[in-house]
């Protein structure tokens, strides 16, 4: 399973890319605004930056929701580096884009996946990532872990390329459940991949060796 950070922190993506063991980063309006990134040059700039960080790929999504201007800023996002996959939400004129930019040699992440019949509709667009929210599932009260397994099992029996990237990831037991479930890429916040590391038992231990290692 790949990593990739989700967040539009330099600092976050710097400190989980020294890990060496970053993939990728997804982005998204929210977590772009958070950042105050504010005006067409100011969010290429950005992402140009996040690219220079990373070996791998960049989500950046579409602003809009009509299939026109998805496609002009698409292009737009897609030029900015060749690391860039244009992230478009899963609505009808979205599914048209996508269309458009698979048949145009621009990779896409489908955004906003919450049921197996809305990720069957993005791979068959051809996009290379679909993005099933595992948290918000979490928070409604239903099983977010369950989708991702449902996708695995579809996009298996249909031999669908489509990448299944598990979002809206919570904690690190997500991250270990998405690996359960076969995802193929998990995309993280940096406290969840830190989360990772961390068992009383590795402290306690540590703790001790590094006590005996003054007896030798
Ligand atoms: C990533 O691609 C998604 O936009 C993101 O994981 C959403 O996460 P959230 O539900 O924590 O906002």
């Amino acid at each position: 399973m790949k990593f990739f950070i989700d967040t539009g922190n330099l600092a976050q993506i710097k400190e989980a890319n020294d890990l060496g063991i970053l993939d990728g980063v997804t982005t998204n309006p929210s977590l772009m605004a958070k950042e105050g990134i504010k005006g067409e040059d100011a969010i290429a700039q950005h992402y140009k930056t996040i690219c220079e960080l990373v070996d791998g790929d960049v989500s950046a999504e579409v602003l809009s929701t009509d299939f026109d201007t998805m496609i002009e800023e698409g292009k737009k996002l897609a030029a900015i580096h060749p690391n860039i996959v244009v992230k478009v939400p899963i609505i009808k004129d979205g599914i048209k884009a996508i269309k458009w930019f698979t048949d145009n040699g621009i990779r896409t992440n489908c955004t906003l996946i919450f049921s197996a019949g809305q990720a069957i509709l993005a791979a068959k667009a051809g996009a290379s990532y679909v993005s099933p929210f595992v948290g918000r599932l979490d928070d409604g009260g239903w099983d977010g872990m369950d989708l991702i397994g449902q996708i695995r099992h579809i996009f298996d029996v249909q031999q669908y390329d489509t990448e299944i990237l598990a979002a809206s990831i919570r904690n690190p037991l997500h991250i270990i459940k998405a690996a359960e479930q076969g995802a193929d890429i998990c995309t993280c916040p940096l406290d969840s991949i830190l989360g990772l590391l961390k068992h009383p038992l590795t402290d306690i231990g540590l703790a001790k060796f590094i006590e005996d290692a003054k007896k030798m």
